[in-house]
């Protein structure tokens, strides 16, 4: 599995993880999750949200007795994420999690209470140990400076948000602001949750010639395109075993710059939205 840095960590991370969004509390997804393992896909995204705790719970399981090879993510919901409801949140992901610290912790999306109070809590709770590293999801542009004004250069390690092959908005703005302040940005959805392009549509037809190329499939593909800026992570989420070691081998091959230019014009960016500031 290829790795690469998480933001301003020090770690090595893999660059395809696992999410656990709608995760089902089976034996077939928590073999899912440790036949990724087994293949790499050490980075693990959950959420106190997921199933009210009960996503946290299945990663307990998978990862029980294999704590420290995994990145272990997961998230506070916007409304708990007070100064101490934060930290009360963390306690209760990390009991399910059965685990004594979270490698990075994120604010699932930006809400009502003031982000000063949430970064305050994410400090704290590093300090503490609980956490080793924070970031945020489904920020934009002005919120990430928000944060940047509030934590300092180094502090935020992530972005987790919305990118596949339809949904590109990222490239305007998020994506060279994060790697200007060396920030992860983590792929959520890389499927788009499921609704990939179909085998008749001229995108998937540009995916599964070039997959053909590299005795891949088009998912893979798709991945690999995904993570081609150097600050760039994906956590599809698999119920299958099978399905988790195909998006493993995603991390296998290199696209071509040939390739990537025919993906790109079959799955055009998109125009730059106006109140978008040029960086
Ligand atoms: N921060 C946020 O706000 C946010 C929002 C959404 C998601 N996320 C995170 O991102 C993760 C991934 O996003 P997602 O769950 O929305 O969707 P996704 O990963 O884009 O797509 C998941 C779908 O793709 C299918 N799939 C996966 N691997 C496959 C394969 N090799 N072949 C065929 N089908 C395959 C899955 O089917 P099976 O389940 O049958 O394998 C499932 O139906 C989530 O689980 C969650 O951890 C974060």
């Amino acid at each position: 599995m290829e790795r690469r840095r998480f933001g301003s960590t020090k770690r090595e991370i893999a660059i395809i993880g696992q999410g656990t969004w709608k995760i089902e509390n089976d034996a077939g997804a928590i073999a899912a999750l440790r036949r990724g393992l087994d293949l790499g896909m050490t980075h693990l995204d959950t959420a106190e949200m997921y199933g009210s705790g009960a996503a946290e719970e299945v990663v307990a399981q998978a990862i029980a007795g294999r704590r420290d090879e995994i990145f272990l993510v997961s998230k506070v919901l916007p409304q708990n994420a007070s100064r101490r409801g934060t930290i009360l949140a963390c306690d209760r992901s990390l009991a399910r999690l059965n685990t004594d610290r979270l490698d990075c912790y994120l604010l699932h999306w930006r809400g009502q209470h003031p982000l000063e109070d949430t970064v305050a809590a994410f400090e704290e709770l590093k300090s503490a140990g609980k956490i080793l590293s924070w970031g945020v999801s489904n920020f934009d542009l002005p919120d990430l400076e928000d944060v940047r004004k509030i934590a300092g250069e180094g502090s935020l390690v992530c972005n987790q948000v919305l990118y596949h092959l339809e949904e590109r908005a990222i490239e305007h703005a998020v994506i060279p602001w994060c790697q200007q302040h060396g920030v992860a940005v983590v792929a959520y959805s890389p499927f788009g949750h499921g609704h990939f392009p179909g085998p008749r549509t001229t995108g998937g037809r540009v995916l599964k010639q070039i997959a053909a190329a590299h005795n891949a499939t088009v998912r893979q593909v798709a991945l690999r395109f995904l993570v081609r800026p150097s600050s760039l992570f994906a956590i599809p989420k698999a119920a299958s075993p099978e399905h988790a070691a195909e998006n493993a081998r995603a991390a296998e091959f290199q696209l071509s710059n040939a390739e990537v230019a025919q993906i790109d014009e079959a799955f055009p960016l998109g125009s730059r939205p106006s109140h978008l500031p040029m960086l």
